[in-house]
């Protein structure tokens, strides 16, 4: 019989690509707050971090064998104005669920970002120290903490900026690019905000791998090159056979957001790369996400 896995976030970007994965497995339980919008083949649970204390509850009663915690509120200016939210469900959820697999002594692989870190000392590594700039970061940093304090064998992988099949979200860095290409907009993107830019497939790939080898402790899942966001665009230009034209840099001080962006976070990902993870490059991503 298959292993049960407890799957937060399936309706988002980076959790269908892990239920598309993790099928051949597991059997996965898919905690989301509408059933209606889980990935096919899986057994949803119906859980919303807003009332952590009652998700707990619910996920109390769910019988499994290890989780992939992938639900938060992920957009930085979104949190930036509903601070209350974003404690909720990032910080007071997750902790509960750390609890919850701790006392079972069940493993929970518990998704973070690069957007810990500040942005003044990249690549960064998993012991370098923490320094939050937004109210996104800091949560996800408070979340990282209960997390391992929880049990010695959970895990926290660090994701950089996600991208992949536009057709899997909107809420992908990629997809908003195409529309804005669709509707003949040029792209406006800056070209002093650098990332290691993965595609979700590889980074689920990478959740998969760190869970088979129960991996415990912080691992950074970031793609293979330091790219700006203007880079990444003209790599999507050519790919598409557009001109360089389609792309106007800008710089981070062009343009006023709610949430403070680092400059540099990108991830120094060779420890994960140790255990296997072999993420394509850029220009492969975006081609292969075009392609399907
Ligand atoms: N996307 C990136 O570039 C990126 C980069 C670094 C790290 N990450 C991290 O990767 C993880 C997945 O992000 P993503 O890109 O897949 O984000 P996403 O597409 O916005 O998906 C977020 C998921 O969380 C769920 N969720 C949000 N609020 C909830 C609530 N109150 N109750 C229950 N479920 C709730 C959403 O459900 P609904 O569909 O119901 O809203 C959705 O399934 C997150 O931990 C994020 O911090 C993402």
């Amino acid at each position: 019989m298959k292993k049960r896995l407890l799957i937060t976030g399936t309706s988002g970007f980076l959790g269908r690509h892990l239920c598309k994965l993790a099928a051949t497995d597991f059997q996965i339980l898919a905690a989301g707050r509408d059933p209606a919008r889980q990935p096919r083949g899986t057994e949803p649970v119906l859980v919303d971090f807003l009332q952590p204390e009652q998700a707990a509850n619910i996920l109390e009663r769910c019988a499994f064998d290890a989780a992939v915690h992938a639900a938060a509120m992920a957009e930085p200016n979104i949190c930036e104005k509903q601070p209350r939210d974003s404690q909720l469900v990032n910080v007071e959820a997750t902790a509960r669920i750390a609890e919850l697999c701790a006392r079972r002594g069940v493993p929970m692989l518990s998704i973070s970002t690069d957007l810990v870190f500040d942005g003044t000392r990249a690549p960064y590594r998993e012991d370098d120290p923490m320094a939050p700039i937004n109210t996104y970061g800091q949560h996800k940093a408070k979340a990282e903490e209960s997390v391992l304090r929880a049990h010695s064998g959970n895990a926290v992988l660090r994701l950089p900026m996600l991208y992949g099949r536009p057709d899997y979200s909107e809420r992908n860095f990629l997809a908003s690019l195409l529309q804005q290409l669709a509707a003949g907009q040029r792209l406006r993107l800056f070209s002093d905000e650098i990332r290691t830019p993965v595609h979700a497939e590889d980074a689920a790939r990478g959740i998969l791998l760190a869970l088979k080898q129960g991996y415990a402790g912080r691992l950074h899942l970031g793609g293979t090159e330091r790219v700006s966001r203007a880079e990444f665009g003209r790599t999507l230009t050519e790919v598409m056979g557009l001109g360089e034209d389609r792309i106007e840099n800008m710089r981070q001080a062009d343009w006023k957001m709610a949430a403070a962006r680092p400059a540099d976070v990108s991830l120094d990902s060779s420890r994960a790369g140790g255990l296997g993870y072999a993420p394509r490059n850029v220009r492969q991503g975006i081609t292969d996400a075009l392609a399907k």
